[in-house]
């Protein structure tokens, strides 16, 4: 007994050292000043995005896995971002659609000035079409989404406000805020939403 209390102590105090000697290695300001100083020549609106927002630091600290108070602030915060629709239609053109999630234009030091819209680069992290094989696999793979959720009204609702602001759905996701963050507009958003929700879009007829 004695001997295994010895062991819990030497691994609490082990870990407490580990702690420690993380905290004394990692000073946070050093980092940000390097990061900044990394790009000098970062456009203004992109410097902007070397500083991070409350739901950014909350979710590093917390290396992604905020306590619940944490995470229901974070929820409640980015909802309020959302603009919906004026007219309440959620679902814009899927060809639109699929031509923006082949897209990834916009935002790169060399998309400045930038030229055109932005695309959504969904295939650099979804698998959505059987027709398109170069996907990225950070996120799940989007195959018959719509058809998966029987194509309700809510789950189109909640497709949009997921494409809009991703830490909707999950707290600290790593999924950019398309609409939050000014990469699309309203209407590309629907676009996007009528892609993954359109019976008829290649999406959902196994395409
Ligand atoms: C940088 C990578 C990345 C990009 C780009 C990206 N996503 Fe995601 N997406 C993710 C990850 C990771 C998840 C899973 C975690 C989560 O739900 O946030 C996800 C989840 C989703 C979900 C929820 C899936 C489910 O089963 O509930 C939808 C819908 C979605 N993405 C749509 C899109 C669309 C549409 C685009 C393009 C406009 C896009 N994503 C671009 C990374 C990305």
């Amino acid at each position: 007994m004695q001997k295994i209390s010895l062991l819990v102590g030497a691994l609490v105090i082990g870990i407490a050292a580990a702690q420690a000697q993380q905290k004394t290695h990692i000073d946070p300001v050093k980092v940000d000043a390097a990061i900044k100083a990394a790009f000098p020549t970062a456009p203004a609106d992109w410097a902007l995005r070397l500083t991070p927002d409350e739901t950014m630091k909350q979710c590093s600290a917390s290396h992604n896995d905020p306590a619940k108070n944490v995470a229901a602030a974070i929820v409640t915060r980015e909802k309020a971002s959302i603009e919906y629709p004026a007219d309440g239609n959620f679902i814009g053109d899927w060809k639109k659609g699929e031509a923006l999630a082949q897209n990834g234009y916009g935002m790169r030091f060399s998309d400045y000035p930038p030229a055109r819209p932005n695309g959504g680069n969904c295939y650099a992290c979804h698998q959505l079409t059987k027709k398109e094989v170069s996907y990225g696999t950070l996120g799940p793979s989007l195959l018959e989404y719509g058809k998966l959720r029987d194509f309700k009204p809510d789950a189109v609702k909640a497709t949009y406000e997921k494409i809009y602001n991703s830490h909707v759905a999950l707290p600290c996701s790593n999924m950019p805020r398309f609409g939050a963050n000014k990469i699309l507009t309203i209407d590309q958003i629907k676009d996007a939403v009528a892609l993954l929700m359109s019976p008829d879009s290649p999406v959902n007829k196994g395409q």
